[in-house]
């Protein structure tokens, strides 16, 4: 086989998930994500140098479903867009199902990596229709002689997803996605990636931009998605309430590295409070402000950012 078709041979697989690491063959198994080293750097005037990923480690396996959290400008952001291929590492590489995906193009791993971010105008497409928007996500990963049609079929099939949300939207399938609230919106990026048959999920705050009744109802879609769908799993958020509620691992982000991570059982033996009190401690920085630490599970946790070393 040539080196391109060799290329392309295993991108299929990673789209199907029929060749995952250790020989297994069942199609559309979550994939396993395994970054190693992976380092970013940005020139700051002439001589300072910000770390914004400084030689970080991670390991999930297929099915797993990761919360992440940290200050501002930890890192979080810039991991999840190296581990999707729009920003390229200095360092270090990204396997996904065993496969270096290093240098493949973020168009071409958008096949199988379903990104949503804070802001919903970049997770779908506002002048287009929900029914719309569902058909080429549908056809993300399928090959490009299919056609992107709304048959009556697909339209069932669409209702069928949209109908989980609570949110009855199946019975706008016709409105266009500008009509939608900013949750709505975020709900249907989410039926959309599963749509994709995408088998990494990667969540940047995807809840930021909501109302705390929107963000409540979107966690719960989130919950639900997640759960059933064969995705691993990657959530970035500043809700640390819900990065212990959610998931079946935490991550503690600093300056560009994982300062320590819990496991499910950890995660459910620690409070809010204790978390933060425990990164206050393992960074040395001064403890989070108090009435963040108290505040209602609705309410985001933010962190404070710590200095530069
Ligand atoms: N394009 C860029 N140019 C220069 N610096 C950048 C750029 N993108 C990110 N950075 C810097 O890299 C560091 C990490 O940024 P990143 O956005 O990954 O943080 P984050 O953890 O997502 O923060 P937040 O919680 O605020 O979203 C920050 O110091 C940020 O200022
Ligand atoms: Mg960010």
């Amino acid at each position: 086989m040539s080196d391109s078709s060799q290329v392309a041979a295993e991108e299929t697989e990673l789209v199907t998930g029929a060749a995952g690491h250790g020989g297994s063959t069942r199609a559309g198994h979550p994939a396993s994500l395994s970054v190693t080293g992976l380092t970013k750097t940005y020139k700051m005037g002439r001589d300072d140098v910000i770390y914004a990923l400084r030689d970080l480690h991670l390991h999930c396996e297929g099915g797993d479903w990761l919360t992440i959290v940290g200050t501002n400008g930890a890192g979080k952001s810039t991991l999840l867009r190296t581990v999707a291929g729009v920003i390229k590492a200095d360092a270090g590489r990204v396997d996904l199902d065993g496969r270096d995906i290093t240098r493949l193009a973020d168009y071409r791993r958008a096949r199988f990596i379903a990104r949503i971010e804070q802001d919903s105008a970049l997770n779908v497409a506002a002048s287009l229709t929900i029914a719309e928007n569902l058909a080429i996500a549908s056809m993300r990963g399928k090959p490009r002689r299919l056609r992107i049609g709304v048959t009556a079929r697909r339209r069932r099939t669409f209702a069928d997803a949209l109908v989980v949300l609570g949110m009855g939207l199946e019975r706008r399938l016709d409105s266009p996605v500008l009509e939608l609230s900013g949750g709505q919106r975020q709900a249907l990026a989410l039926v959309m990636a599963t749509m994709s048959h995408a088998r990494l999920l990667l969540l940047d705050e995807h809840t930021g931009q909501l109302d705390p009744t929107a963000v409540e109802r979107v966690m719960e879609v989130t919950d639900q998605l997640v759960t059933r769908s064969a995705m691993t799993t990657l959530m970035v958020t500043h809700n640390v309430e819900h990065a212990l509620r959610f998931g079946n691992r935490l991550i503690m982000m600093d300056r560009g590295r994982v300062m320590f991570e819990l496991s499910v059982e950890e995660k459910r033996a620690t409070t809010t409070a204790q978390l933060l009190e425990r990164f206050a401690k393992e960074s040395g920085s001064a403890l989070v402000d108090e009435e963040l630490l108290f505040s209602d599970a609705t309410t985001s946790h933010r962190i404070t950012p710590t200095p530069e070393p």
